[in-house]
Formats: structure tokens, sequence, C-alpha cells
């Protein structure tokens, strides 16, 4: 978790936009006097969406600089997926014991209401929100609940990604690799093989190929790719016929 690398592209007016950091998720835009509060990150599937999730409740959990710069005294991943019902009840069902008392539950709400600035929701996945529940999401991100706190909310590409526009104060694409990260991550992956020469024929083939170079932005196919690399070499090595159907 430590090291995730992504591309992120804010937008800065309608279809321009500029590269940003993943730190600079949740931070004010230049000259801005407050804080985004309803932020969008968009990608691909397996761009890796989910793992940025994970990375900012990791960084936030860890007590990394910018999220205590930020002062969030919480940070709550929700995944939309398994949403049951409200917001609420999402928080204390994925995320906290089961068996916590009605009092702390009563509490630690009456907090997050109280502090609403400080606390931060990740909703992860809002296209896989099932259209049969009901669920205050939608006033959550037109500000009809919580309308302080900072939420982000990712999704695919797909016509309810964007369904209230007008919801979101930030917009993010993830454009998943650079060229660099996955060259980086087949070769933190083959490393354990020790073969020089058996990693520098995969690097040269996403080097070479623009169509391998393109279908490795995305790190769910660079990932397979460097299995189907090492399962191949370790195959060849030990003088088996490998066949991937
Ligand atoms: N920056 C990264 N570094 C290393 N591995 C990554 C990174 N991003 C994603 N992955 C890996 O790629 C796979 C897909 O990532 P992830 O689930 O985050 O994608 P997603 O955009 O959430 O996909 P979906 O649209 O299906 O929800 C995972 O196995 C994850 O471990
Ligand atoms: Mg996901």
């Amino acid at each position: 978790m430590p090291d995730v690398h992504t591309t992120l592209e804010l937008e800065i007016r309608y279809g321009e936009f500029r590269p940003i950091q993943l730190e600079e998720v949740f931070a004010k835009n230049f000259g801005a006097q407050i804080h985004p509060r309803r932020i969008l990150i968009r990608g691909d599937p397996g761009i890796g969406k989910s793992t940025l999730c994970r990375k900012l409740a990791y960084d936030w959990a860890v007590g990394a600089t910018y999220m205590q710069q930020r002062d969030f005294r919480v940070v709550f991943l929700i995944e939309v997926r398994q949403l049951q019902g409200s917001i609420k009840d999402a928080i204390f069902e994925q995320l906290l014991p089961s068996d916590l008392p009605e009092q702390s539950k009563k509490d630690l709400w009456l907090y997050v209401q109280q502090n609403q600035r400080r606390v931060a929701i990740i909703l992860d996945g809002i296209d896989e929100l099932d259209s049969k529940i009901e669920t205050d999401i939608m006033g959550l991100l037109h500000c009809r609940i919580l309308k302080y706190a900072p939420v982000l909310v990712t999704s695919r590409p797909d016509p309810h990604g964007r369904k209230s526009p007008n919801a979101y104060d930030r917009f993010i694409v993830n454009k998943g690799y650079t060229l660099e990260n996955a060259i980086s991550f087949v070769h933190k992956y083959f490393k354990p093989l020790e073969q020089e020469t058996d990693y520098i024929q995969l690097v040269e083939g996403i080097q070479m190929s623009p169509y391998l170079r393109d279908l490795a932005t995305n790190p769910l196919n660079t990932f397979s790719y460097a299995l189907f690399g090492k399962t191949t070499k370790l195959c060849q090595r030990q003088g088996v016929n490998c066949m991937i159907s």
C-alpha cells in the first residue's frame, strides 16, 4: 500500500484537464476559499479506483502528512456494491463491529454530524449501486445530508457515473499507469525469478508495441501480462509446454 502509482487528471474547465497528485484529491483548488465537498473520480474497469480509495484510507490511518494537513478525524470507506440502505447503516454495517452498543452508535453519529468538515466519506463504485435498494446516497451527493462533509465517489464511465453532474464540485479522471509505472510493476513482479533477460524481453514488449503500451496503462492488464510472461518463462525453463486458452 505505501507505493501506489497512478495518473490522475483534474478537470479545470469543461473538457480541460491538468495532472494532479493523489495527495491533492481533497485539497482546495488554487486560490479557493473552501475545500471541494463532492468529488467524482471516474475511470475504466480495473484502472485502480478501488485501490486508490484503499490507498487514501491507508494514508489517513498511518497519518500521512497530506492527510494530517487536511485534519480528517475519520475517513469512512464504503463499497457501494454492498450498500443495503442508508449511508449511516453502511458505516455501521461495513466498518464497525456488529456488537457495538446502541449508545456508542448514537454517540458516533452525533460526532459525525457535529464534525462534518473533518469526516471524509469515500463511496467506491457508485455505478455498482443496486437500483432496487432504497438509499439516501443521492441526498448525500446533493448535500441534503452531511452537507459539509467531503464526499469522494468513484465510478466507471457509465451513464450513472455522472447522472447528477451538478452534484460534484470536482471531477477527476483516473488514467492508470504511465509507461514507467507499468515497467516498474513488471520489474517488481518479475524480480524473484532473477532472470534479467526474461524481464528485459517483457519490458521491451511493452516499449515496442503500441498495443501493449496502451494495454499496460491498466494495472489489471499489466498484472495479467506479467503473470502470463512469468508463467510462460517458468514453464519453458522446466521444459513444460504451456498452453493458455
Ligand atoms: N496503482 C496500482 N498499483 C498496483 N496494482 C494496482 C494499482 N491499481 C490497481 N491495481 C491492481 O489492479 C487490479 C484492479 O484494480 P481495482 O480493483 O482498484 O480497479 P477498479 O478501477 O476499482 O476496477 P472496477 O472498475 O472493476 O471496480 C487489482 O488487482 C489491483 O490490485
Ligand atoms: Mg473497484
